[in-house]
């Protein structure tokens, strides 16, 4: 594996699987394609014999490790392919080797086509991966109690304009909000959740927004506007000190210094550790008029944007 080590405070790691795991990538993949043919592409998980594939089995170790103990993101370059079921595949097969799929909606599915439908705004009640609007900052991983150990957002098509992705470590956040020390004592206390868009039966549970990892490390569950509205279905208003302390955190979150920004290319596969980088992106315009669907047979170069998004627990 190629690794460009380089500081995140300059850059995201890239990250390339070497040839040999590529390869073997290759035939993981070709091993569910018949499975796929029948189902949904993501209904079946791929298995690894680390035998059979110890080069690739390697690599996945290797980039487990830098996700958990390391630089917590990285971008994995290299997935460039022609047509969109081979990414779908691809992006499936490297997903469910590296971790454990995630159900991501009511509906079962554990890989979620992030592209702009053209119909309804985040507003008038779309979720924001059916949008080209830039969207509030937040992390993935606040519909369930259990924090998402890996998202991974892969890119089959970038936008005519626009569509940048913001990355924002939580580290750097706690490190701006020690100056105000109130502001962290109320973060670190519970808020309510709820379990929006994961099932028809709504359930509200509490956590902190900031927590921290046995080795000491912030963790972050935040997003705003889920948080207020289930404190409305609690009948728990937010206190005057709790809006306070968002409106602190939301203004850290808002500062170039904390920010990181990456337009990532057709192939590229950003990974990260959903609990230590909340994560937004910026408004984007495509080349085509946007549709409700894509057809699986379809060129990925014909695509406006078009990205694939999992979330993953460890094995
Ligand atoms: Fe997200």
């Amino acid at each position: 594996m190629n690794i460009n080590v380089s500081n995140f405070r300059q850059e995201v790691s890239k990250v390339r699987l070497s040839k040999g795991a590529f390869d073997e990538l290759l035939s993981a993949t070709k091993n569910i394609e018949p499975e796929i043919q029948r189902d949904r592409f993501d209904a079946k998980p791929a298995f690894i014999n680390s035998l059979l594939l110890p080069a690739l089995s390697e690599e996945l170790h290797r980039i487990r490790n830098m996700i958990d103990h390391e630089s917590h993101v990285l971008i994995l370059d290299g997935f460039r392919v022609e047509k969109l079921a081979s990414f779908k595949s691809l992006v499936w097969t490297f997903g469910s080797l590296l971790g454990v799929p995630m159900v991501q909606n009511h509906l079962g599915h554990k890989v979620i086509e992030v592209y702009d439908r053209g119909g309804k705004s985040i507003e008038e009640g779309a979720r924001y991966h059916q949008t080209r609007q830039g969207a509030y900052v937040h992390n993935d991983g606040v519909s369930d109690p259990l924090p998402i150990d890996y998202l991974i957002l892969a890119c089959g098509q970038k936008a005519l304009l626009g569509g940048e992705s913001i990355l924002i470590d939580a580290s750097a956040v706690y490190a701006e909000l020690m100056a105000y020390p109130e502001v962290l004592e109320e973060l670190k206390c519970d808020f309510f959740f709820d379990n929006r868009g994961m099932s028809d039966e709504e359930q509200l549970f509490k956590a902190p927004i900031l927590s921290f990892s046995n080795e000491g490390i912030p963790l972050i569950r935040y997003f705003r506007v889920y948080i207020e509205s289930a404190h409305l279905k609690a009948g728990v208003p937010l206190t005057l000190a709790q809006s306070q302390a968002l409106d602190f955190l939301d203004t850290v979150l808002d500062q170039s210094s904390v920010q990181h920004r990456v337009l990532l290319e057709p192939g590229q596969v950003l990974i990260s550790a959903d609990n230590k980088f909340l994560h937004t992106r910026t408004h984007f315009i495509d080349k085509s008029t946007p549709r409700s669907e894509i057809n699986d047979s379809e060129p990925l170069s014909d695509l406006n944007r078009y990205m694939l998004r999992m979330w993953l627990r460890k094995q």
